[in-house]
């Protein structure tokens, strides 16, 4: 065997992004953000996606499977036949929904404002993933103890932008590879931030 290939046989494997899906204590709540983003903050066009990338989404759906997520009502309207994720318990915040429609899908609620939402999260323990789209960002990033973000490599022409993450007070812990979308041919790659003091639920 060539030194080289022994080489490349003892490094070490770096942290994984699943690393930092660490093991939560009973009760313990994690208020988690993911988004996919473009380099001027581009998240959206009209109700879809800005470029739905095939294993964001897949890996979205791998991260996320059996945790609480928060939408906004045009996110929610923007999935396959405006229904929830499969296998996820949603938080709608919508002040115009029906609560009887979004009751009837498991272990989900309507949320008509803000505070009705931060004390559903506060009622529920485990992940708790925020969706988007930007108007819940905006009002859930205080909240947020990490945020899962995807960057594309480039400027897309969209309708919705995500906020200005704040510089202060949150650290990058984890960046990975660079990735090519075979059908977009566009660079992307994922990043881990965590919020030093993330705003605890008010109760
Ligand atoms: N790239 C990504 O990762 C990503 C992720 C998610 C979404 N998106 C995109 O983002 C876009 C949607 O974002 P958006 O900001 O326009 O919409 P949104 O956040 O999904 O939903 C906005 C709606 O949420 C409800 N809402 C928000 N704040 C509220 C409050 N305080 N009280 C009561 N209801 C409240 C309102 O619903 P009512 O009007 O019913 O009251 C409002 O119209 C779409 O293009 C979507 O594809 C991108």
């Amino acid at each position: 065997m060539s030194s080289l290939s022994l080489r490349s046989l003892s490094l070490p494997t770096g942290p994984r992004a699943e690393d930092h899906l660490r093991q939560l204590a009973p009760g313990e709540r994690r208020l988690m953000l993911l988004a996919s983003v473009d380099r001027a903050g581009g998240i959206g066009r009209g109700d879809e996606l800005l470029l739905p990338l095939r294993q964001d989404l897949r890996r979205l759906r791998r991260l996320t499977m059996g945790d609480t997520v928060v939408v906004g009502r045009r996110t929610l309207e923007s999935f396959p036949g405006s229904r929830p994720l499969a296998g996820r318990p949603h938080l709608v915040l919508s002040a115009s929904l029906d609560a009887a429609a979004i009751a009837a899908w498991e272990d989900s609620e309507l949320c008509p404002d803000l505070p009705s939402l931060l004390d559903a999260c506060a009622r529920r323990s485990g992940r708790i993933w925020i969706l988007g789209g930007a108007a819940v960002y905006r009002q859930l990033l205080p909240y947020c103890q990490q945020a899962w973000l995807t960057h594309i490599d480039a400027v897309l022409p969209a309708a919705t932008h995500f906020l200005e993450m704040p510089e202060q007070g949150w650290t990058t812990v984890w960046r990975g590879p660079g990735y090519l979308d075979r059908s977009s041919h566009l660079a992307y790659h994922y990043e881990i931030r965590c919020q030093q003091k993330a705003l605890p639920l008010p109760r």
